[in-house]
């Protein structure tokens, strides 16, 4: 368990595409909301003007950026992340406010790091540069198997979603092992009910 008082604090979701993780972060947002809590809530890659532009890069349509080196992909992720993190996330924290994040820093080591092998401690060394050094308080990851990732997706749109089954295995165990590492983070089942999970997730922040 940790403390409740959770202002000034930043709440991240992870998880492999299709896992829930926006639709419990969007969850998490309004119950705190519902307590008075300022919250301020942002996704990557985006929420910011220039993380837009790199998000339409780096998730284009498959074909469209078909020569991108996967140290490209990571870079233009922590382009997203740089700005995100100076723009929108550390102000909202200085002036008090709870910060719930769709994806932070976990989600490179996973990606980048265990799914296209790019060395693990080069994607740390960026996420301490693009964070500013900032962890969030919480890192909820939500778990589901990549084969349950795989029977969920029903339309494929990016350069990340086509990726095969053996890719998304890897991102997955990446999860797991950077969470395992992180006492910070949280690992839930999201193979239930959207209410289960968003009630673990309560029940752990103790809102
Ligand atoms: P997201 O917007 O969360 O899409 P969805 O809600 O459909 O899962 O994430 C977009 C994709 O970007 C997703 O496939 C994961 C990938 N991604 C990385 O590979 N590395 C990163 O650092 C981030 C933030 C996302």
């Amino acid at each position: 368990m940790i403390a409740i008082d959770l202002q000034g604090k930043l709440i991240a979701f992870e998880g492999i595409d299709t896992s829930g993780k926006s639709t419990q972060a969007r969850l998490l947002v309004k119950r705190l909301s519902g307590s008075g809590l300022d919250v301020v809530s942002t996704v990557e890659p985006g929420g910011t003007s220039i993380g837009e532009a790199a998000r339409a890069i780096v998730l284009s349509r498959p074909g469209v950026h078909s020569a991108m080196l996967p140290f490209s992909e990571l870079l233009l992720f922590m382009i997203s992340r740089a700005q995100n993190t100076h723009e929108v996330i550390l102000p909202a924290l200085q002036a008090g406010k709870t910060v719930v994040v769709s994806r932070y820093r976990m989600s490179s080591e996973a990606y980048q790091g265990y799914g296209r092998g790019i060395d693990l401690d080069l994607v740390r060394d960026l996420n301490h540069h693009a964070t500013q050094g900032l962890r969030p308080h919480v890192t909820f990851l939500i778990d589901i198997s990549a084969e349950t990732a795989v029977n969920r997706k029903t339309t494929e749109h990016d350069r990340i979603e086509i990726e095969t089954l053996e890719f998304h295995r890897r991102v997955r165990q990446g999860f797991l092992e950077l969470s395992a590492l992180d006492p910070n983070a949280v690992v839930i089942d999201g193979d239930r009910d959207l209410g289960e999970i968003a009630e673990d997730v309560a029940r752990y922040l103790q809102v």
